[in-house]
């Protein structure tokens, strides 16, 4: 016997999802717990508006809606970004992402008409233009706080000029060097950073919109249009690839795994120079923190986070390359999963990069120290060797000299700053009494003058180079 609908069901086929036509059964609660994407993408809230307020404007110029419709439409979004920003909005889970909480919203509001927003679009392509747009401002974000960093550097190395510091490599004392030269080194790193966001917004900022659900639509879109109202630079060229296309996203979250990497690097720094045995910086109390048990601590937590947090977002750039790997064309759900790695990597870079500009603004030289250490480890070595070449010594057997010498004064206890123009002849004749005033860390410094070199000269040179290409005060 067949029954007849009873009113209560009527309700509920009411309040079937926005794509609830096909579908007899309602969505299991485990399902919209798995699948729903609101709790985290709804702070592409504002750019999903943005595109949406493009795609009526462009709707109504190609007669598709009429002006009232989207009027009335727009009229409508804006009071729900309101809503979202005034923090009255009720975002619904059983509504699954950003995109239908908002539309359903709009037909609250408005009535049908709001129905007519979806025409000639489709999530996979509402999505990806959203991404898109988000990704674009927070790289100008980015930007912007790279360049702080970049003139806390520049600032370091300018007031710091005088100040001398052994450079290393394996981490063995080899050469000394200024300490502004060793603070421009990171200068260059940020600076490559910022290159490389750069170049990735010129792939970011291409409207997928119009490429519909996969294969473009019907409807005469004028895709040139929307782009142009949302700021991007030109379209995308095949629908297929448009939504499903993340390499943008694969590659801002590179960008910002390099970033956290070169801030792991200096962290790193700052944690070993900032020990009793290094002694080689103060870093500002604001920006370490006291121990519960021992009273005489102060920690570099700051910067041993930006070292872990690394971690994280490496994370990030290893789940956005395997979400991908094995997606036929074109949109699969997978990509939802695209979102929280790039937030995190986003949140990540963002708060390292605030903190670690204070902590480079922050930090004092300890002088007196890095002079002391700049002599030690027979770092003046090379210099012997070169001078011994210039008087034309092959440099090979320059190199064996001088490593004699060093065994000589290891097996004395003394540096080469201590042997006697006597002594020095022994090893070789070509050692005069010039030999002895090459002794100093600033005639070694200063004599690497040549471009990017340790020099005084190269290094003044530099800031004032920076600081014009940068704009700096
Ligand atoms: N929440 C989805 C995402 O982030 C939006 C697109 C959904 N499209 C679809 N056909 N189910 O990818």
């Amino acid at each position: 016997m067949i029954e007849l609908s009873k009113p209560e069901e009527v309700t509920v086929a009411e309040e079937k999802k926005l794509w609830g036509g096909r579908f007899k059964e309602s969505t299991d609660e485990l399902v919209e717990k798995f699948t729903e994407s609101v709790s985290y993408d709804k702070r592409l809230a504002p750019f999903d508006i943005a595109g949406s307020i493009a795609h009526v404007k462009m709707l109504e110029k190609q007669g598709i809606l009429k002006k009232e419709e989207a009027e009335k439409i727009i009229e409508g979004l804006n009071e729900i970004l309101d809503e979202i920003e005034s923090g009255s909005f009720e975002w619904k889970t059983e509504l699954e992402d950003v995109h239908m909480n908002i539309e359903k919203r709009l037909t609250e509001r408005i009535g049908s008409v709001g129905g007519k927003l979806h025409t000639g679009r489709s999530r996979n392509d509402q999505i990806a233009t959203d991404v898109r747009l988000y990704v674009r401002h927070e790289i100008e974000e980015i930007l912007e706080l790279l360049k702080e960093l970049r003139k806390a550097f520049v600032k370091q190395a300018e007031e710091n000029l005088d100040v001398v510091m052994p450079g290393y490599t394996h981490l063995q004392i080899a050469q000394p060097v200024l300490y502004s030269h060793h603070m421009l080194a990171y200068y260059q790193m940020f600076k490559r950073d910022a290159e490389r966001f750069q170049d990735a917004l010129k792939r970011v900022n291409i409207s997928p919109l119009g490429s519909a659900a996969l294969a473009g639509t019907s409807y005469p879109l004028d895709r040139e249009f929307t782009a142009k109202l949302l700021g991007f630079s030109g379209v995308t060229k095949n629908s297929m690839d448009a939504v499903s296309d993340r390499d943008f996203v694969a590659e801002t979250i590179f960008n910002c795994a390099m970033v956290m990497m070169h801030l792991s690097r200096l962290s790193e720094e700052l944690v070993l120079w900032s020990t009793e045995e290094f002694g080689f910086i103060d870093l500002p109390d604001a920006f370490c923190t006291g121990s519960s048990i021992m009273p005489q601590k102060k920690n570099p937590d700051v910067s041993e986070l930006t070292r872990g947090k690394t971690g994280r977002v490496y994370g990030d750039l290893m789940a956005i390359l395997t979400i991908l790997k094995g997606l036929p064309l074109t949109y699969n759900r997978d990509l939802q999963e695209d979102k929280e790695p790039l937030f995190d990597a986003i949140d990540t870079v963002k708060l390292a990069l605030k903190v670690n500009a204070k902590i480079v603004s922050g930090m004092k030289p300890k002088r007196e120290r890095m002079r002391e250490q700049a002599k030690k480890g027979f770092s003046l070595a090379t210099d012997v060797a070169d001078y011994l070449a210039r008087k034309g010594v092959p440099f090979r057997e320059a190199h064996r000299i001088v490593g004699e010498l060093v065994a000589y004064c290891l097996d004395k206890g003394n540096g080469l700053e201590d042997l006697t123009l006597e002594e020095f002849k022994q090893f070789s004749d070509k050692f005069e009494e010039d030999v002895l005033s090459l002794m100093s860390v600033e005639g070694s410094i200063n004599s690497r003058n040549i471009i990017g070199g340790t020099s005084r000269e190269q290094v003044e040179s530099e800031i004032d180079r920076i600081k014009e290409e940068e704009g700096f005060e």
